[in-house]
């Protein structure tokens, strides 16, 4: 626990940090709930520089929130593809409906209100209760996690239930109520440019003499992460069925994983299975097509939650008749120029990529 005296020290010193070094990011200092909450659900998983472009395209696809609900579906996720755990997208896009249809328009101010919408959870609903409209809500995400678990010395894992709550009742008892906006993101700030894991800049930080945890020389402790698990190795096979200029494109069901993206019709290869009986099986199974001549052109690496996977491709010609729904929810065939306009995850469109060039090939096994 910090004395009141030093509570007041430490916030005045951090938001004159802030003042000074604050990077200039394009949803800062934005007078728009809206891109507030855009790019929250952007940053919840998502590194800043690789959000600050899609953030841009987003901002200038969908200008207002009422352009957003109004949009399709499919060019929301096209919007965000490459950015991953698109249900933040899906999300995003319901979030604007429900504002339209319930709040007028505008997005609610509380925090209550704000976690009623889709995708909305605590840290999002206390980022865009404070830094759009400046209400005294905490948050705490990873970065401001860290700061926290160092400063007061908690120990646990951050996601575990009393860690979490834990850290959660230290940033409300540290929150600036006279400047919560820049408060949050003084603390976010100092978690990404200074408080940094593993080891942290001490020499750079402004509240380095209040951290319990550099007192004791232990700031390599905090925050406990989890072991990590190690990686699940799978393989994939996925085949592109060519007729004439066109190729086979199966959409991906509701529920799992990038649900409603486009790819080629895809199977896990199993135990013991060839590769190639694999790549004749996976166009019958997914989309009821049935080809011959399966020639593999290449595989790449990608990770995907605890998975390690290699994607085969290979190149078939189909049979004829037309894809149908079987495990997909959709299933076209789809002009090799028109690919571009379709949602694809990035493996996706790697492995294409991959077909068409044919380079950085992995060696096949
Ligand atoms: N991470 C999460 N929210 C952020 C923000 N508003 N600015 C910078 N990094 C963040």
């Amino acid at each position: 626990m910090l004395t009141p005296d030093q509570k007041a020290e430490c916030q005045r010193r951090l938001l004159e940090w802030y003042g000074r070094a604050k990077r200039d990011l394009p949803w800062r200092d934005v007078d728009d709930p809206y891109a507030v909450l855009v790019s929250e659900m952007m940053l919840q998983q998502t590194q800043v520089a690789t959000a600050i472009p899609y953030f841009e395209r987003f901002m200038a696809t969908f200008p207002t929130i009422s352009d957003l609900a109004s949009a399709h579906a499919d060019d929301v996720l096209h919007c965000w593809q490459g950015l991953g755990y698109y249900s933040r997208a899906r999300n995003l896009h319901r979030a604007a409906i429900r504002a339209v249809d319930g709040f007028d328009g505008e997005l609610p101010d509380t925090v209550e209100e704000l976690r009623s919408l889709p995708g909305v959870g605590p840290y999002t609903a206390g980022a865009v209760a404070s830094i759009a409209f400046r209400k005294p809500a905490p948050v705490v995400d990873a970065n401001v996690a860290r700061v926290l678990a160092r400063v007061f010395a908690v120990p646990g894992d951050p996601k575990s239930g009393p860690t979490s709550r834990a850290l959660w009742a230290h940033a409300g008892e540290l929150l600036s109520h006279a400047a919560p906006h820049d408060w949050n993101s003084a603390l976010m700030e100092l978690g990404a440019l200074v408080c940094r894991t593993p080891t942290p800049a001490c020499d750079e930080c402004p509240i380095a003499d209040l951290c319990t945890a550099r007192a004791r020389g232990e700031t390599e402790r905090y925050p406990e992460l989890p072991r990590r698990t190690p990686p699940i190795a799978v393989e994939d096979v996925a085949v592109l069925v060519e007729r004439g200029s066109r190729v086979a494109l199966v959409r991906r069901p509701e529920g799992g994983r990038w649900a409603g993206l486009w790819e080629l019709p895809r199977v896990r290869r199993e135990d013991g299975e060839a590769l190639a009986d694999a790549a004749l099986r996976a166009p019958m199974q997914v989309c009821g097509l049935s080809v011959r001549d399966a020639r593999p052109f290449g595989a790449i690496r990608h990770t995907i939650t605890r998975y390690r996977v290699r994607l085969y491709g290979f190149r078939a010609t189909s049979q004829g008749g037309d894809p149908i729904p079987v495990t997909c929810a959709d299933a076209q065939w789809v002009d090799v120029d028109a690919i571009g306009s379709y949602a694809l995850a990035s493996p996706q469109r790697k492995l294409l990529r991959l077909a068409w060039t044919a380079e950085d090939a992995l060696p096949l096994r």
